[in-house]
């Protein structure tokens, strides 16, 4: 079997891995490999355990050859995966739920409260030597406790996201296709339309996955609809905002700030809003705790083990490869 991880993961995952299958390859270093690379790397392979970092599309599909089984994504998000391509060959795809929700959750909590109480710029004022004296008007934010959260997307992370805000008296509303009667219940949250949503929330969280739906979400028109004093919080994925639509905003004082993990095109991030001191923005980092990079490595290699051990692998995204998988073998 050849198995191929593309970057460095933490070790209780490559100790899983090393337990069913001693000899895999994996690229030692800590970069994201070039598209070149990774083809010369994966072609032959069994498996492929892959980041969101890496494209998997046809063509790595194809270059790996009939015989690759798995590919297993150590992330819950898998819009890296030609998710059709995968299906029409018979190769299952797998991602990381649920281990990851509570982390992500928390960090963007983290980055709503440094958003409003404006963290990072009074920190950088403080360390350039700037704090003279208490000031009445020095780096007034926005109000947490008792306010309004909307939730767009209240799925796992979502949920998560909402149920936090307990601590802090909040009223939450959320926008979903789907009902979530465990949160309406638990916090008495109200589903709402987006564009109401957007009227009514002084903080904004996004949690959808990213689908050609989902794509520019948040643009020009949407953030209009947000109160002056609103912030917009996204953990979910970049291209989910439209990134100079948001810089015009903040610019403009169209809303009082942002947060942002993700990036519509990573690593780079909009230039304008590099500049923007009412932006608070962190290198997608919502998962990186260790004990969850830990489980979502020994998740994506017990996936990858289970799959090709003809087993059909618990997180299995495309099931319906599952009968044309168990043909294959
Ligand atoms: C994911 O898992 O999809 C996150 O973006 C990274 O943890």
């Amino acid at each position: 079997m050849k198995i191929y991880v593309t970057q460095p993961i933490p070790s209780a995952g490559l100790e899983v891995l090393r337990r069913a299958y001693p000899n895999f390859q994996i690229n030692p270093e800590e970069r994201v490999l070039s598209r070149a690379e990774l083809l010369a790397k994966i072609k032959g392979g069994d498996a492929i355990l892959s980041l969101l970092t890496d494209k998997i599309d046809a063509e790595v599909l194809d270059t790996a050859g009939p015989q690759l089984k798995v590919v297993a994504n150590m992330a819950v998000g898998y819009d890296n995966i030609d998710l059709a391509a995968a299906t029409s060959r018979g190769v299952m795809a797998t991602n990381t739920p649920g281990v990851l929700t509570d982390a992500t959750a928390d960090h963007a909590w983290a980055l709503l409260f440094a958003a409003a109480r404006r963290i990072p710029e009074s920190e950088k004022f403080l360390r350039a030597g700037k704090f003279k004296s208490w000031g009445p008007l020095l780096f007034l934010g926005g109000d947490v406790t008792g306010r309004t959260l909307g939730i767009i997307g209240a799925g796992r992370i979502g949920h998560a996201v909402a149920m936090k805000s307990r601590g802090f008296n909040m009223r939450v509303l959320y926008a979903d296709e789907l009902p979530n009667a465990k949160l309406e219940q638990e916090i008495g949250a109200r589903k709402v339309r987006v564009e109401e949503l957007l009227r009514e929330a002084d903080f904004v969280s996004v949690h959808v996955p990213l689908l050609p739906s989902t794509k520019h979400l948040i643009n020009a028109l949407s953030l209009r609809l947000m109160k002056k004093t609103a912030y917009l919080i996204n953990t979910s994925r970049g291209p989910v905002v439209d990134e100079a639509a948001l810089a015009e905003a903040l610019k403009n004082g169209v809303i009082a700030g942002a947060a942002l993990d993700v990036f519509e095109n990573e690593p780079l991030v909009h230039p304008e809003l590099l500049k923007l001191d009412n932006v608070v923005l962190t290198p997608h980092t919502a998962s990186a705790t260790i004990e969850t990079r830990s489980k979502m490595a020994t998740m994506a290699a017990e996936n990858l083990i289970a799959g090709l051990a003809g087993q059909r692998p618990p997180n299995l995204v495309n099931g319906e490869v599952w009968g044309k998988h168990q043909t294959k073998s």
